[in-house]
């Protein structure tokens, strides 16, 4: 009994504390202007496990491109040290508040992979660095871009990134024997994903919008996901407008007769969070895929993959594929307005990875080094002009 009337207070909290985030998003300004910005500041953290040494990487090619930018100050660097599994069980906090305050003097963010604890583990349960990021910075829009050229496949994903099973994902209550866990799905939370989806789409000349829910059986919650994306759809009658279940679209994804066809996808956060892993197998592997984290005044840019702490115990980090930081870097660039290096970035990229290959990673001493593949990349670059 007691139980239970614990659980019916943690549902009342839940509820005020997203009635608040709805009016937080509501009073929300437009997005920064970075063409009128100076200083833009790029927040550098390492995160765990493989993240040094991949992210260290992605900065080298970053300040290679930005070299006059950071000459003249118009760009600057900030390392931030702190955000490591070790300092947020220390503090039993999903990000330090000083680590937090330095996140939120910088303009952007290039972020390493962070150790997720769950039950269990040595370290407490406490929440994920990322899932904490992107409420703490309101960062709305998971935007994952799947490239297969060769297979026709040109996706980009825009996963609903601050709700759905994300938003209350640690405040689940258990009485007696049930457990239960929370998924949240706003009006003004749907809108803003599903217009950036069109917007973006609208930006680059895609025909189609997808949204991806289980509007039949979650009816709620994905059935008001879907509602909107419907009603905002009628707003861009240039681009097509359909959508599936989730579950069927798992396996469209690997029918090579009809994959081709999908341009945009917009779906809420746990099936972006899968169906994003199951779509960058197509393109070598979650190790290759970069992800934009975005927001109306932050943006955080990272790999779509954990931090693999077992490279490291084995001493094995220094091979690790820094690709997805690379891909990462390349969503940051053209965020913060340089398009054109943006591309040459890409450019080398595609011909390092998936053309020349004159060297490649493989995650042992069998392969090359993350450095020297970086090396390879600005060498690439280089003769881009
Ligand atoms: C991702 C990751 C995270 C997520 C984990 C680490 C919490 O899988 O960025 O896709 O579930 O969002
Ligand atoms: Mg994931």
């Amino acid at each position: 009994m007691n139980g239970q009337s614990a659980a019916l207070r943690r549902f009342e909290e839940i509820l005020a504390a997203q009635q608040k985030r709805v009016a937080a998003m509501e009073a929300q300004g437009d997005f920064l202007d970075f063409a009128t910005l100076s200083p833009i500041v790029i927040g550098v953290c390492g995160g765990d496990g493989i993240g040094p040494a991949i992210t260290a990487c992605a900065r080298r090619v970053l300040a290679a491109l930005l070299t006059p930018e950071l000459d003249t100050g118009k760009v600057v660097f900030r390392d931030i040290e702190g955000l490591t599994i070790e300092n947020r069980a220390a503090c039993g906090q999903a990000i330090p508040p000083d680590v937090l305050a330095e996140l939120k003097a910088c303009h952007v963010i290039l972020k390493g992979p962070t150790t997720t604890p769950r039950r269990g583990d040595p370290w407490p349960n406490i929440e994920s660095a990322n899932v904490a990021m992107r409420k703490e910075l309101d960062l709305f829009a998971n935007v994952r871009p799947v490239k297969v050229p060769a297979e026709g496949i040109d996706w980009a994903f825009f996963r609903e990134n601050t709700e759905g099973s994300y938003a209350v994902g640690s405040l689940g209550v258990e009485v007696g024997g049930i457990a239960v866990d929370f998924t949240v799905t706003t009006d003004a939370g749907t809108e803003r994903i599903v217009r950036l989806a069109f917007e973006h789409a609208r930006k680059t000349g895609c025909r189609r919008v997808t949204a991806v829910t289980k509007a039949n059986v979650i009816k709620t919650t994905d059935g008001k996901f879907l509602e909107i994306a419907k009603k905002i759809a009628e707003e861009y009658p240039e681009i097509a407008f359909d959508d599936w279940y989730i579950d069927i679209m798992t396996a469209k994804l690997v029918d090579t007769k009809r994959r081709r066809d999908f341009e945009v996808m917009v779906l809420p956060n746990l099936y972006g969070d899968i169906l994003t892993d199951e779509a960058a197998e197509f393109q070598g592997g979650v190790g290759t895929a970069g992800s934009a984290n975005i927001g109306k005044r932050y943006a955080m840019f990272e790999a779509i993959h954990g931090s693999a702490p077992r490279m490291v115990t084995e001493g094995r980090a220094q091979y690790a594929d820094p690709s997805s930081m690379l891909r990462a870097s390349v969503l940051l660039l053209e965020h913060i307005g340089f398009v054109e290096r943006a591309r040459r970035l890409e450019r080398a990229l595609d011909i390092c990875l998936y053309e020349e290959k004159k060297i490649a990673v493989t995650g042992r001493d069998t392969g090359a080094t993350c450095e020297q593949l970086s090396d390879y990349i600005m060498e690439t670059m280089a003769r881009l002009g």
